[in-house]
């Protein structure tokens, strides 16, 4: 694409996207259609949370921006007291939602497929009586890690406490709720590892337990 074709139809609508969707336009950024950012909740006017977005972003909010169609825009709800996003540079998301009740950190090169959900909270509390009583505060809440490299598939979703390791890929329509080793394929409900893509002596190598895998 030539430099004018490129202004007028990547940088320009981006430009103009960011400004809809209050946040601030980077160089080189694609936003293709307004993305949703919430934050603040119908319990408080005080504006909440963090969002922080790096380098050559690319987030497509429209039915047509992406190949298998979006049928939501993104949704980023920042709207918690402590709530903080943090994506990493060279991210691609297309119409997923991403809950932060404390924190969901997105590392480098990391591709997000449409219709996905990532949240580090619950929402409601598990016990019936805290939710008869809207004990929200008893809700689960755990912070959510996506490290760099990392393709989660179409329609997935990624529970609270998640650490997926670097390069991993999540297969489409997968729903996560543990952590996920660098260098594997996970599937399925709930995800499993079904190959990993190394050799078992270089896997072993890289491989490290969850806690201490690094963003
Ligand atoms: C994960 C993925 C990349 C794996 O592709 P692959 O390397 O060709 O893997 P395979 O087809 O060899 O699958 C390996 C095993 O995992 C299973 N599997 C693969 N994807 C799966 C999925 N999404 N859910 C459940 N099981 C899955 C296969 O059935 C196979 O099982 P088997 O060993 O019992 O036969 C692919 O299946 C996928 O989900 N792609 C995502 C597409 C997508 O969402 N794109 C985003 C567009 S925005």
């Amino acid at each position: 694409m030539n430099n004018f074709r490129k202004i007028i139809r990547i940088i320009i609508p981006s430009i103009w996207y960011c400004y809809i969707s209050g946040i601030r336009y980077r160089k080189g950024w694609q936003i293709r259609g307004r993305i949703r950012i919430i934050k603040n909740n119908f319990l408080s006017n005080k504006r909440n949370g963090l969002l922080k977005i790096g380098k050559d972003f690319k987030c497509n909010n429209t039915i047509k921006s992406n190949t298998i169609g979006v049928f939501q825009p993104c949704i980023f709800n920042i709207s918690f007291p402590k709530s903080k996003i943090i994506i990493g540079d060279n991210v691609g998301i297309s119409g997923s939602s991403i809950c932060a009740c404390e924190s969901v950190i997105i590392g480098n090169n990391v591709l997000i497929g449409s219709g996905c959900l990532i949240t580090d909270t619950d929402s409601h509390p598990v016990d019936w009586n805290d939710r008869r009583e809207n004990n929200n505060d008893k809700k689960g809440i755990s912070p959510v890690k996506i490290c760099d490299d990392v393709f989660i598939g179409a329609r997935s979703i990624i529970l609270k406490g998640v650490t997926i390791g670097e390069r991993s890929v999540v297969g489409a329509g997968s729903v996560v709720s543990k952590d996920v080793p660098p260098d594997c394929i996970v599937a399925g409900n709930p995800a499993k590892v079904v190959r990993f893509l190394k050799q078992e002596d270089d896997h072993e190598n890289k491989y490290r337990q969850p806690k201490d895998l690094k963003c």
